[in-house]
């Protein structure tokens, strides 16, 4: 196992992220629980000091154990990681001042001494290689035993190593996009500290078994499931841990696409044998968004149900003191770290964050330190089918936000014909898993059309299909003139109520993925 004691970064779980990448299984755990009894636990073979918001300058900042040094095995100390390091062992670390503090790109170059770390590096045009820095203190003396490899002009001691010791210290975050040969450094650290690069999705399962198991003992556990792909791995994930003693409890709000509560309740009541609760609340969620057209009121009213309707079916479960939820990595992580700037509501989001201090519950996150692909991974390796696991996000508002204007019984009925054409055809091409998400928006207009020798006058609705990585950008599908014909002329006669069919080719941004 590979220990990465964590000081506080914003990017931790990314070291884990890129070392799951290379199959080696690791272990994060906040520096003041490395104890001497943990790291006999864990025998690690090898350690990753994690960067941190503190200053080693400062006394009484985080530091890990001596017995760290003790073991014998490789280290390697990242941005603050150095810091400590590089104090611990007998250098020198200074406290920014602003002419020596460094954030964003820089460039490496090689001293000339090798290293296993830095195979393969320094490869662009200029021998140099690009790093993302954010460091406001700096390391102005070395400890004995290091020499430099690598320097930036921020950064005199950007790499360094002691090669006898196999330790490694590097000043910029290898775990990060903005370092393009970030999982190189990752990779031959380790391999020179001896890793095959044998672990797998299945190794993970059953460690994330044992981890529930030890969370929640005998307590009853809830999980509201949604039908989407995180929250119905994790409700596997938790069955498989801690079986009966787990209910799920699935809001149905009436805005959910044809067919789909029924799928959700035969799978995980009848195949999994999972205690569900099938919240039924589809006359209160559309009576209370009667007559509403505000996006904004919608998305409230939404949320607002949703958490009191979870409350009441949660309450019948007796004792339960857990809530379990689909929380994925991005979801913690705060994108500030790399972005930063104002941020404004464009959409509130509807999600169930408050909802267990409220009902005084403590949270059970299993997917928590995974990403979205490693989720899928995770589901696979359970059994879920890969048509489940594949399938194109859905907001918890569901319809609603593909129904701009008033939200009727009779618009939802025609825009979920109309979706399931929609979806079917992009099924029956191959299409499906090369588009992030697609989905039908009926318009809130009438428009006057013919069909046979008659007028019609029915419903417009507007197609959409787009591409992204992660949902923050995204850009019109292109699809081809064909399909989009076909499409159009098997909905406009599949689907009594839409007479006109429109393609979305709008981008995110300017525009949003959802219409509302
Ligand atoms: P937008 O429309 O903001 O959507 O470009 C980006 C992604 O987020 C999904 N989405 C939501 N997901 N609750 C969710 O769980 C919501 O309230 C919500 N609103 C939008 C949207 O489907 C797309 O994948």
């Amino acid at each position: 196992r590979l220990l990465i004691i964590d000081f506080g970064s914003q990017v931790t779980q990314l070291i884990a992220r890129r070392l799951r990448e290379l199959n080696v299984y690791s272990e994060i755990h906040p520096y003041q629980n490395v104890t001497d009894a943990l790291l006999r636990e864990i025998a690690p073979r090898a350690i990753i000091f994690s960067g941190g918001p503190d200053s080693v300058t400062r006394a009484g900042s985080p530091r890990p154990p001596q017995a760290v040094y003790d073991l014998g095995v490789p280290i390697l100390g990242i941005c603050y990681g150095q810091q400590v390091m590089m104090q611990d062992l007998g250098g020198r670390v200074e406290a920014g001042e602003h002419a020596t503090a460094e954030f964003g790109r820089a460039w490496v170059t090689p001293t000339g001494l090798q290293s296993e770390l830095i195979e393969g590096w320094f490869t662009d045009a200029a021998g140099r290689a690009q790093v993302w820095m954010s460091h406001g203190d700096h390391v102005s003396e070395i400890a004995p035993g290091f020499e430099v490899l690598g320097t930036s002009p921020g950064a005199p001691f950007a790499i360094t190593a002691d090669r006898a010791r196999r330790y490694y210290a590097v000043q910029f975050h290898p775990e990060v996009h903005h370092t393009p040969d970030g999982k190189r450094l990752y990779e031959n650290f380790v391999k020179l500290a001896g890793f095959k690069g044998d672990w797998t999705m299945g190794a993970y399962r059953e460690e994330a078994i044992a981890k529930i198991r030890a969370q929640v003992g005998d307590s009853p556990v809830i999980c509201g499931l949604s039908g989407g792909v995180d929250s119905s791995v994790a409700a596997v994930l938790l069955h498989e841990a801690i079986g009966d003693q787990l209910t799920c409890v699935f809001v149905d709000h009436g805005l959910l696409r044809q067919n789909e509560a029924a799928e959700v309740v035969t799978m995980f009541r009848d195949h999994y044998n999972i205690p569900l609760i099938h919240a039924d609340e589809s006359e209160l969620f559309l009576g209370e968004l009667d007559g509403v057209s505000d996006p904004e009121t919608k998305r409230k009213i939404i949320g607002r149900l949703f958490i009191d309707v979870f409350q009441n079916h949660a309450n019948e479960i007796e004792g339960a003191e857990f809530l379990a939820q689909g929380t994925l990595y991005p979801d913690v992580i705060e994108s500030v770290s790399f972005s930063g700037g104002p941020s404004v509501t464009i959409k509130s989001h509807h999600n169930v964050g408050g909802l267990p201090e409220k009902m005084g519950l403590k949270l059970v996150e299993p997917l928590r330190e995974l990403f979205k692909d490693e989720v899928r991974a995770l589901g696979r390796e359970l059994g879920l089918p890969d048509s489940f696991i594949g399938r194109h996000p859905f907001p918890g508002p569901g319809l609603a936000i593909r129904c701009p204007g008033e939200i009727t019984r009779e618009k939802l009925d025609i825009l979920r014909r109309a979706d399931a054409v929609y979806i079917d055809q992009i099924r029956k091409h191959g299409l499906y898993d090369e588009i992030w998400q697609a989905f039908v928006a009926i318009l809130p207009v009438r428009t006057v059309g013919v069909m046979g020798d008659g007028r019609t006058y029915d419903f417009a609705c507007a197609l959409r299909a787009v591409t992204s990585v992660d949902g923050m950008t995204a850009d019109y599908y292109p699809f081809s003139h064909d399909f989009l014909g076909e499409t159009a002329t098997r909905i406009i006669n599949e689907v009594k109520g839409i007479n006109r069919v429109t393609y979305d080719i709008t981008s995110k941004p300017p525009g949003t993925i959802e219409w509302e």
